[in-house]
């Protein structure tokens, strides 16, 4: 292995994450484990070294106060506590309040007593995975749920340089994808890094499942069962293959808390695959924060607009064409979206603001268009900006953006007629409108 670690043993505090953030900012690896990690856990981890046990006000985790295990005070390594007095290792009672005394501290605690290298990076990550993708693997398949988005696109190709062709991807076109995204996922994996892509049209299938259902629950448990049966038709006609490769990344894990199964039934991840479609599970960048999993694709070549996408619900424009889909106004969305990700490129705020779309309600009015009266649908904008999806604020759009748009959209997409911008922060609005 390439790269040294911090540990970082869960002693109750809410400023894990942010801890392992500030020290791969250092570029030093670290990870967070739970308080009770057990010795041969330990003693497995690759480089470690140094631990900080990170309590919180009195080191309680779920109401108990906790303390970490006699071998991790005795393993030799430097520990430091923080929030507690711990014989024998470096104590500070907190962390400084101020920003820049905090990384001192901390800065002081990897490079001085623990004499850390800065040597965590994107490609020696990639190199690590690569290899312990290899060791798990050995010379069995796997199989991977391609949508295009950023994770399943970053353990593709990092999986084809691991295995080539012993990986299988399978793309879902469910029609809710925006404009060129299929294309693009053949385009780069199928013909460039030429994966054994198998993509699969199931538009009208979606597209017919959703006919008439307007609930939005409704809408979305549709998609996600459908999704699940292709997926699952498609690994019943492949023969041989033991794994099952995921996208799962760092936060996944941390909001589920930290004690994690090694292997486990693929119904528990991928949402409701059948008991007797079991895989033995391979996720190479379960350790990675979006922001590095976008490194790491940049690191392996993967195109700009496929790495720094903004996220977009698994549901896709299915949640963004209200009520009732049908296949005008869902190409009115698709359409619409991606004149405003043009307009957001050209006005140089694509990559600034978190996330930017449209929506195209099922209501229609007056207007004139070309010089007749038309009777048509509204384009909604909405662009937000938030740190963790939970609150968001409205972007203050500039004037001639906002121009722009209420030109080109009734101008270039069929059946619109009018534009509109969401002033609703979250609270009071979701970010998504269903
Ligand atoms: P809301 O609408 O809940 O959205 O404020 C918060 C963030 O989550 C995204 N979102 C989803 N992502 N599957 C996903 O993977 C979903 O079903 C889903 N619904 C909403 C949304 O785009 C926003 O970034």
């Amino acid at each position: 292995m390439r790269q040294d670690m911090i540990l970082i043993l869960d002693m109750g505090s809410e400023q894990n994450a942010q801890l392992a953030r500030d020290i791969r900012a250092l570029g030093v690896y670290s990870e967070i484990h739970p308080h009770d990690i057990d010795a041969a856990t330990l003693s497995a981890l690759p480089n470690v070294r140094g631990v900080i046990l990170n309590g919180g006000k009195n080191r309680v985790v779920n109401g108990r106060a906790v303390d970490a295990a006699q071998h991790v005070y005795r393993c030799g390594l430097p520990v430091l506590a923080v929030d507690h007095p711990a014989q024998g290792c470096q104590t500070l009672e907190a962390w400084p309040q101020d920003e820049a005394q905090r990384l001192d501290a901390l800065r002081d605690f990897v490079f001085g007593r623990c004499q850390a290298q800065a040597n965590w990076s994107a490609e020696h990550f990639l190199e690590d995975q690569v290899e312990l993708v290899r060791r798990q693997v050995g010379d069995g398949r796997v199989l991977l749920a391609l949508s295009g988005g950023v994770d399943s696109s970053v353990v593709a190709a990092l999986l084809i340089r691991a295995i080539g062709d012993r990986l299988t991807c399978v793309h879902v076109n469910h029609g809710l994808l925006r404009l060129g995204e299929s294309e693009q996922v053949v385009r780069v994996f199928g013909e460039a890094l030429g994966a054994n892509l198998i993509y699969v049209d199931a538009v009208d299938r979606f597209l017919g499942r959703l006919e008439c259902v307007a609930d939005p629950e409704r809408k979305r448990r549709i998609i996600g069962e459908e999704f699940i049966r292709v997926f699952e038709e498609e690994a019943r006609k492949l023969k041989g293959i033991r794994f099952l490769a995921q996208g799962t990344i760092y936060p996944d894990i941390l909001e589920s808390g930290t004690r994690t199964a090694g292997s486990i039934k693929a119904h528990h991840n991928v949402g409701g695959l059948p008991d007797d479609l079991t895989f033995e599970l391979v996720e190479p960048i379960k350790m990675l924060f979006k922001d590095e999993v976008r490194a790491v694709g940049a690191a392996l070549g993967l195109p700009q607009n496929m790495v720094y996408r903004q996220p977009f619900p698994g549901p896709g424009l299915g949640v963004r064409c209200l009520g009732a889909i049908t296949r005008d106004r869902l190409e009115a969305v698709r359409l619409s979206d991606a004149i405003l990700r043009e307009e957001f490129e050209r006005a140089g705020l694509a990559g600034k603001v978190w996330q930017y779309f449209t929506i195209v309600p099922d209501l229609r009015s007056t207007g004139v268009v070309d010089n007749r009266r038309s009777f048509d649908w509204p384009v909604i904008v909405r662009a937000v900006n938030t740190v963790d999806a939970m609150t968001a604020t409205v972007e203050p759009l500039p004037w001639p953006l906002m121009n722009r748009l209420a030109q080109r959209i009734p101008q270039e997409v069929p059946g619109v007629n009018r534009v509109l911008y969401d002033l609703t922060p979250k609270p009071t609005g979701t970010i998504e409108w269903e």
